[in-house]
């Protein structure tokens, strides 16, 4: 239990430490969060994919595009900040609608989402914006 908890709290402590680096980064809000040429992706936005596929993708479907339990997030990051969807992946969201409950689960205590947010943002937004197509992404060089 202690290791647990030890657990989620380096998590959190993490979590800030990457969140105090992206908004340090702010400041070229113009900046992509992605790199993409002739349909081949940065390293991060490659982990990105990865990590969307072991963590996400279970519920909001293959390339992002949703499924019948959860959002299409290639849809809603055309409407939502980066810290929004950083909240939302931390904290979690439960919208009880009348018809069904839907949850999406805290990954607040998940490190491997944690610290990898950003590319995992990176990865859903170079989607959302059309920049990259659907399927395993190739690499750059780098
Ligand atoms: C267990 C299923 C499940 C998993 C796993 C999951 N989600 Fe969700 N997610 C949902 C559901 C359901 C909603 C809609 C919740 C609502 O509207 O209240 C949602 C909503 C969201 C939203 C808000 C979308 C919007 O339009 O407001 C974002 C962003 C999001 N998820 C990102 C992620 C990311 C990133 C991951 C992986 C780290 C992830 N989700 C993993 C089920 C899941």
């Amino acid at each position: 239990m202690r290791l647990v908890l030890a657990a989620g709290v380096a998590a959190i402590c993490l979590f800030t430490t990457v969140a105090a680096q992206q908004t340090s980064n702010s400041g070229t809000s113009e900046e992509k969060p992605y790199h993409v040429e002739d349909g081949k992706v940065d390293k991060s936005t490659y982990n990105g994919y990865r990590r969307y596929g072991d963590s996400c993708l279970r519920c909001h479907g293959p390339d992002g595009l949703g499924s019948s339990y959860a959002p299409n997030l290639v849809e809603s990051l055309k409407r939502l900040s980066q810290d929004q969807f950083n909240e939302i992946v931390i904290n979690g969201k439960n919208e009880v609608s009348t018809s069904q409950q839907l949850v999406m689960p805290s990954f607040g205590m998940v490190e491997d989402v944690v610290l990898y947010l950003g590319d995992i943002y990176a990865y859903l937004k170079a989607r959302s914006d059309g920049a990259l197509g659907r399927g395993r992404p190739r690499r750059l060089d780098n």
